[in-house]
């Protein structure tokens, strides 16, 4: 399973990627306002696309198909590694068939149900979004949101790559990947639970001290 993570910070960015676990980016308008430091949209992504070779996602922010084309071109234009988010909606699904057409890569966002999931799989996204957080916020399982989506693409041979998105524990990470997820954005601080870990400090702690009270 890929991992992506799912910030702006390019910062944070730089960090895991010396690391080497960083196969890509997702942001979001939110991210992007968030960590813009008086820098502009195109200026955040192609300097993101810099420091990472995989796929970086940047996202639309027009509503109707044409306003989404019209953005979409530019940003797959900006860098080799750009993918252009769509929302899934009308308009995006109207976008997402012609940018496909014309092999721009794309990844369709705010994805809430497998039939969602199942018409952008038709259409030949490159990635499907299905956030999974928030539909847990909202006392549904939204880890069954991506077991469906990946079932469903399995079935029907679709290219789609799953991406899975909105994390709120760890333990989903696992989850998604037992699932057969092909990617998990995570949050920087998110990657950094998924290693710390209780017993594996005081199981150290032990050991450094069994070692500083032996005579050497
Ligand atoms: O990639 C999903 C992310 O952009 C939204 O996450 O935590 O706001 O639901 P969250």
């Amino acid at each position: 399973m890929k991992l992506f993570l799912d910030t702006a910070n390019v910062e944070d960015i730089r960090k895991f990627n010396e690391l080497g676990i960083v196969d890509g980016v997702t942001t979001n308008p939110s991210w992007i306002s968030r960590d813009s430091k008086g820098r502009s949209f195109r200026e955040i992504v192609v300097e993101i696309c810099r420091e990472v070779k995989g796929p970086v996602s940047a996202e639309v922010v027009a509503t109707d198909a044409k306003g989404m084309l019209k953005e979409a071109r530019e940003i797959s234009g900006w860098a080799k590694n750009t993918v252009v988010k769509l929302p899934t909606t009308f308009e995006g699904l109207k976008a997402l068939k012609i940018l496909a057409s014309e092999g721009i890569k794309t990844n369709m966002t705010l994805v809430f149900s497998a039939n969602q999931a199942l018409l952008v799989g038709k259409l030949g996204a490159t990635f499907v979004s299905p956030f999974m957080g928030r539909l847990t916020d909202a006392g549904y399982d939204g880890v069954q949101l991506v077991r469906e989506t990946v079932g469903i693409y399995r079935n029907y041979g679709f290219r789609t790559s799953v991406l899975a998105a909105s994390f709120r524990s760890p333990r989903e990470v696992t989850e998604v990947a037992l699932a057969g997820a092909d990617v998990a954005t995570l949050k920087p601080e998110q990657v950094d639970l998924m290693l710390k870990n209780p017993f594996t400090e005081a199981g150290l702690k032990a050991f450094l001290d069994s070692w500083a009270s032996m005579k050497k």
